[in-house]
This record gives C-alpha cells, structure tokens and sequence, in this order.
C-alpha cells in the first residue's frame, strides 16, 4: 500500500513537472508574414504523442517543421485549425 502510494506521488509529481514547463502558449516571429501564435493548452486534449515523440521530446519549430511536418499539415489532415495564410500569420 505504502509502495502505491509513494509511486502515486511520484507520477503526480513528474507530470507536475512535465505541464510547469510547458507554457499555454507560444508565439513565432514568422518573418515577414507576421507572427504565429501556438495555443499549446488548447492543443493537450490531442495527446501529447501526436506532436512529442515518447517522453515530451523538445520541439524546434521552425519553417518546414510548421508547415509539413506538425502545424499545418495536421490542420490538412484533420480539416481543423487554421489553414489559410493569414488564419496562423498575424501583422
Ligand atoms: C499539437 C502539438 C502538440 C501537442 C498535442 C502537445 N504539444 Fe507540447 N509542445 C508543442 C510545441 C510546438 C511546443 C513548443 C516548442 C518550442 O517552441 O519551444 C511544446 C512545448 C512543450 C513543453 C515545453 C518544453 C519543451 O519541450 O519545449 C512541454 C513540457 C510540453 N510541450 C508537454 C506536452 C504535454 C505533456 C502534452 C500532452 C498533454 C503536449 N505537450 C502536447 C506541441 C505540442
Ligand atoms: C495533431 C494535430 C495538430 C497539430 C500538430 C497542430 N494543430 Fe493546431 N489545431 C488542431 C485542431 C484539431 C484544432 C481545432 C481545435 C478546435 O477547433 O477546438 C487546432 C486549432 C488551432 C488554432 C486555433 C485555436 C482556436 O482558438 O481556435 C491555432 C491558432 C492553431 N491550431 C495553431 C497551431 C500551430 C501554430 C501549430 C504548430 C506549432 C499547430 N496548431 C499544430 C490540431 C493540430
Ligand atoms: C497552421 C499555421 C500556419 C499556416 C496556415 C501557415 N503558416 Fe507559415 N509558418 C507557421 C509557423 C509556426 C512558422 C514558423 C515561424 C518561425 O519560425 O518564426 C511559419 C513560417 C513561415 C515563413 C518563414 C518565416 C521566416 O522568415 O522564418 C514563411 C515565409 C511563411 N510561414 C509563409 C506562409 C504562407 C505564405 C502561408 C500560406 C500559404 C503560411 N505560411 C501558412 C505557421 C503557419
């Protein structure tokens, strides 16, 4: 009992850990197009593997990982989120 216990408060504290770093938000410069604002709180209810592989793995963003690889390619894929250029680049 004791064990389970203490394996408990391990866990809590490890996601606890894990959900501190992360910020609800984050915002891209995205160059000229203006910047790209990231609601990752929003995003959480997908699952955390479907963007951090295993153990929440560092994401850079960046260009290509934006638009092909995480970012817009889900919101294609999924038909949901912003899509249109100006949807994710604000002036
Ligand atoms: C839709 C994609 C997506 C989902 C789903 C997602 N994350 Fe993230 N997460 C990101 C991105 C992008 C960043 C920011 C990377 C950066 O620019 O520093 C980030 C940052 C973080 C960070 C900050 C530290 C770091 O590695 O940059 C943590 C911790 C984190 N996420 C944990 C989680 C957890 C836990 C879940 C699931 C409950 C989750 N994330 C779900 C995309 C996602
Ligand atoms: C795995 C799929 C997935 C990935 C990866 C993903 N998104 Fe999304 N995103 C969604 C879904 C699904 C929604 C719609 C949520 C809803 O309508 O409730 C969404 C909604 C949004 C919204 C609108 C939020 C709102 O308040 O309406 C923004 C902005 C957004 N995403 C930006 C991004 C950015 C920037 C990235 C990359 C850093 C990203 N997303 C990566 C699935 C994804
Ligand atoms: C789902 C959101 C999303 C959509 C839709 C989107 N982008 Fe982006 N884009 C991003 C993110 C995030 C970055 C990375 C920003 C950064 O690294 O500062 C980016 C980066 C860029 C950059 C590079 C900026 C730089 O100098 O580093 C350009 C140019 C760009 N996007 C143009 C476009 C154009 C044109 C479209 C429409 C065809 C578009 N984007 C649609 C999210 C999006």
């Amino acid at each position: 009992m004791k064990k389970i216990a203490l394996t408990l408060i391990a866990l809590i504290a490890f996601s606890g850990a894990a959900f501190a770093a992360a910020q609800d938000s984050y915002e891209y410069k995205g160059g000229n197009m203006g910047k790209v604002a990231f609601p990752h709180k929003k995003h959480m209810a997908l699952g955390c593997a479907k963007c951090h592989e295993g153990a929440p793995k560092k994401i850079e963003i960046n260009k290509g990982v934006a638009h092909d690889q995480l970012c817009l390619k889900c919101h294609k894929a999924e038909n949901k989120g912003p899509k249109g250029c100006k949807d994710c680049h604000k002036k």
